[in-house]
């Protein structure tokens, strides 16, 4: 998979906070064009009570191109044909929270049962291809748990598979983050011992995640809005969690219908904690809460 699957400081001090009045105002139609468009482009699904949160989010990016109007932002998205006015967009409006280890129950099962059971499957098939993907991977934490631990797993023997993962996000800024590997003293402080080991200190409170993990994951950009995946194998396990929170129900049944279909028969999906498939959904059984795996066909 590594090579193949797929392609102001000085003021703060004294600086009052900002004053509330100097907040931009935004109008209704204004809000509904921006909702709109975010919905469309990302699957990001803005509702009413997020109105504050989007002008908090924007008014430094429209500030800085010297607008005066959400309507003026609006227009100079729908104009731009590089695509780089709406990364802007999507990198300010995306929440990009994560962390090491979260969920954690989730990695134990995926190292006690899910690799196990996976890699025996694979082996009697007479081969050592194992393919992951961790959707919606923000700032990288989330995929170098994962690598970490199917490198415990395998231990010596993990040279011999071709192992990997795919990890994507929308987020170019999250996933330069990823790229780079570097985290802080509180990022890492609570990572298991063994964990630990793949983390190198460069400098009084930043750590850089070892070589070793990095080669072993594809960072790319990729919109899980597309409407056809593109990949040419099916994954054997899906990560991708506390991001469908962020999109509507019919946004979600279409997502989850395209992981079924790049998923292997019985293959995992692990979602969020606070997310669930709904009770109507036929494709996948429920294993535990927010695992499940996908059913063969009747
Ligand atoms: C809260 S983070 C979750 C990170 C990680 N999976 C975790 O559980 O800790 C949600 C991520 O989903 C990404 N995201 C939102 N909409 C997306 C889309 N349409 N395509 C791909 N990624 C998207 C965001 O950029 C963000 O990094």
């Amino acid at each position: 998979m590594k090579r193949h699957l797929i392609f102001q400081s000085s003021l703060q001090a004294e600086t009052p906070c900002i004053p509330e009045e100097t907040l931009m105002r935004i109008s209704d139609t204004e809000f509904n064009l921006l909702r709109k468009l975010v919905y469309e482009r990302f699957g990001i699904n803005l509702t009413e009570a997020k109105k504050s949160l989007v002008v908090s989010r924007l008014q430094k990016t429209i500030r800085s191109l010297g607008m005066r109007s959400f309507k003026q932002y609006y227009d100079y998205l729908m104009a731009d044909t590089t695509g780089s006015a709406l990364d802007t967009l999507i990198n300010r409006i995306s929440t990009n929270h994560t962390f090491f280890y979260r969920e954690s129950n989730h990695f134990e099962f995926f190292r006690s049962r899910v690799l196990p059971e996976m890699s025996s499957r694979i082996r009697t098939m007479g081969c050592r291809d194992l393919r992951i993907w961790c959707a919606g991977c923000s700032s990288g934490e989330e995929a170098y748990t994962l690598i970490i631990e199917m490198k415990e797993f395998f231990g010596s023997e993990y040279d011999l598979w071709d192992a990997g993962l795919l990890a994507t996000d929308i987020s170019t800024n999250a996933l330069q983050k990823a790229v780079t590997g570097e985290y802080t003293e509180d990022n890492v402080a609570h990572l298991p011992a063994y964990a630990r080991r793949y983390f190198k200190k460069i400098s009084d409170d930043r750590y850089r995640v070892s070589d070793e993990l990095k080669r072993e994951i594809t960072f790319r950009r990729f919109n899980l809005m597309t409407p056809v995946f593109p990949f040419r194998k099916p994954f054997h396990v899906i990560f991708c969690r506390n991001v469908m929170i962020y999109f509507d129900q019919m946004t979600r049944s279409e997502l989850i219908r395209k992981f079924y279909q790049c998923l292997v028969p019985e293959g995992y999906l692990f979602i969020g904690h606070s997310e669930s498939l709904g009770r109507e959904q036929t494709l996948f059984q429920y294993i535990m809460p927010a695992v499940y795996r996908k059913k063969q066909k009747e």
